[in-house]
This record gives structure tokens, sequence and C-alpha cells, in this order.
């Protein structure tokens, strides 16, 4: 038994009230899925700006009726302190998620990013605070690193930020310091690397690479590579991702009020991804035996590469990934194969 399945045995005899903000997106989804199948008891927050109601009903359809009737969904603003107030009531645990994502939206609009990154964030704070929870677990980013140049990525060595987005994520961080030492409130930051998995959005002009290359595949349309492809990432599945947010809502408070890095610890390069996916697909789609992606471009406020040290949340939270890069995408790919072909 891991460290992560007795947790899970433990909260399956003792439930919890869980608050999930960000709960119709991508992570926030995938996380309701996981509670809810260990018998918790879960609200969720959320005002659809990227989220959709088809992720709850996914969820709904891969759970049972009695779980199901453990959720109740507040439809609802971040930036609303009132809503923030109401949906942290009587709640154990917070996993923050709710925040607009994308690099390249925060540079088209860095005053919406910003009241929904950071006031939204602070009112999240205020609200968890006064409802006395035992642990803020929230989503930061391994955008925080910026034009640091260290390769692996360690948490406490960070650049400058290279844009409105990391700004967000990196002032997420200091808040969270600053309630610690102000008010005693116990945070913990996942600093999360590319995550990726089932329900995550492959539609829009802020889409994710993975979903957006597998859709274009699919549906035969040209696969674009920001810059020379030799850009990396450090790749994270979901089921990791689900793992380390329920570890460190857990943990023992000599583990709060610090940022842990999530990911695996793979480098992989856009070039090597853009591979993986079509070798991957080309069974079922033989049409993309030959294809070649179209080259553009490097995007602004791209970080060239990232990897992250994950020993911290090893130690500290006992995390340890189930998936690596391989067999994520080999998960992910059925699901997109099953979800946009239908
Ligand atoms: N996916 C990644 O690779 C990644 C990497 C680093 C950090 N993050 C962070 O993880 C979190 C979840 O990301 P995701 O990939 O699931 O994105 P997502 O867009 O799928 O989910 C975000 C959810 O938050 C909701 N939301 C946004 N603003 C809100 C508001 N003002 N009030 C209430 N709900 C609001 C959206 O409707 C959406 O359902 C975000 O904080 C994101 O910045 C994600």
């Amino acid at each position: 038994m891991t460290h992560y399945t007795e947790i899970l045995a433990q909260l399956n005899k003792k439930p919890e009230k869980w608050l999930v903000t960000g709960v119709a997106g991508f992570i926030g989804s995938n996380l309701l899925e996981t509670l809810l199948k260990n018998n918790q008891y879960v609200v969720g927050l959320d005002n659809f700006a990227t989220g959709h109601r088809h992720n709850l009903d996914q969820v709904k359809a891969c759970v049972t009726s009695g779980q199901w009737l453990n959720f109740t969904f507040i439809e609802g603003d971040i930036r609303d302190l009132a809503t923030c107030r109401l949906a942290c009531e009587s709640m154990t645990y917070i996993l923050h998620e709710a925040a607009l994502g994308s690099v390249p939206r925060s540079i088209a609009d860095p005053i919406n990013t910003n009241e929904n990154n950071i006031s939204g964030f602070l009112n999240m704070l205020v609200a968890a605070r006064d409802a006395n929870v035992k642990r803020f677990v929230y989503a930061a980013s391994s955008s925080t690193y910026g034009d640091h140049p260290g390769l692996p990525k360690v948490e406490d060595k960070i650049g400058k930020p290279l844009s409105p987005y990391a700004v967000t994520k990196l002032v997420n961080e200091l808040y969270a310091q600053v309630f610690a030492d102000t008010y005693g409130f116990k945070t913990i930051g996942l600093r999360y690397f590319n995550v990726f998995g089932r329900r995550q959005d492959p539609n829009g002009a802020y889409a994710a690479v993975i979903p957006k290359w597998v859709e274009a595949m699919i549906t035969n349309k040209p696969v674009v590579i920001n810059g020379d492809g030799e850009t990396s990432r450090d790749f994270c599945y979901i089921d990791n991702t689900i793992q380390i947010n329920i570890l460190a809502a857990v943990a023992s408070d000599d583990a709060a009020n610090q940022v842990y890095n999530v990911a695996v610890g793979d480098r992989t390069t856009l070039n090597d991804l853009f591979e993986l996916i079509r070798a991957g697909l080309t069974k079922q789609y033989p049409h993309l035996k030959n294809l070649s992606p179209l080259y553009q471009d490097f995007r602004a406020g791209d970080v060239r590469h990232s990897l992250a040290d994950i020993s911290k949340a090893k130690n500290q939270l006992g995390y340890c990934p189930s998936h690596r890069i391989n067999a994520g995408v080999d998960e992910v790919l059925k699901w997109y194969v099953k979800d946009i072909v239908g």
C-alpha cells in the first residue's frame, strides 16, 4: 500500500468536507471525481468562465447516485467575497483551482487575469481564513520560475516573471506566505508543470498543447509548433496532480506554508511530444503516418525549458507520481479518441 492509497483508505473511513474551486474545469472536475469516488463531501464553485457543465455531467456519469448526492454545486465567482464566504462555510479542506490560465491570454488581457487570479485569490484566502479551514491548497505554477536559467527547477530559486499570468501566480504565493506569517493560516502552494489528462479542453485560442494537437491530428488540421520544437516541458499526468492535492490537504502542519513542484522530473521537447502523440494515434488514424508539424515563431512570454526537481514533494508530502509521460499519453489518447470522435 502506498502512502497515497493509505490516505484514501483513511478518508473513506472518515469522510471530510472539501471545497473545490474551478470545479467545472479540467483539474477541478478531476479532483471532484476522485473525491466523490472516495465518498467525500464536496462543494464546488465555478463561474463557467473556462469550465463546462459537461465536465460535471461526465463526473456524475462515473460516480454512484449516492456519491453524486454528496456534491453541492455553487455557480458563482471568486471575485465576489460573499460567494467565497458561502462556499467556504464549514469546510475542512480547500482545493483552490479557479483562475484564468494561459500566458497568451494574460498578455492579451492582463486586467482580467489580475482580477480573477489576484483579487479572486485574496477573497478566497480571507474567506477560508475566517471559516477556520484546516488547510488551503492552491494551484500555483511553474511560470513562477520565469527567467531563472537553472535546471531542474528547485522551489527556492525563482527568477523574474515573464508574463502577467506569471506575476499573478507569484503574487498568490506572496499572499499565502503573508497569511501564514500574519494570521497563522495554513496553506500549501502546488507549482503545477504542464498538467494534461482527460477533460482538458482542446478548444479555443488558449487551449493547452496536448489536447490541441490531439484534436488537430484527429480532425485533420495542421499541428503548429511555436519555435523550433526544442522547447521542453515536464508534462505531468492528471492522476499525479490529483494525488498531490489530496496529500497536501492532509499533510502535517510541518509541511504547510510551503510551495512544492508538481511534475514527474522528465524532460520532453515539443518535437518528442509531437512524435509520441502522432505514433500513438497512427494505428487508428493511418493518415497520420507521414504527418509533419508546421513550425511558427516562438511565442512571447514562454519559458524555453522547464523541468522540475520533485524531491521536496516526495520527501515532505510522500508524493510518488503514478504516471510518467508515456503512460499518461497512452491513457489520454484513448480518452480523447472516445470523447472527440464520440
Ligand atoms: N493545466 C495546467 O497545466 C496548469 C499549470 C499551472 C497552473 N495551473 C493552474 O491550475 C488551475 C486549474 O487549471 P485548469 O487547467 O484546470 O484550467 P481550467 O480553465 O480548465 O479550470 C479553471 C476553472 O476555474 C473557473 N474559474 C475561472 N475564473 C473563475 C472565477 N472568477 N470564479 C469562479 N470560477 C472561475 C473556470 O470556469 C474553470 O472551470 C488554475 O489555477 C491554473 O492557473 C494549471
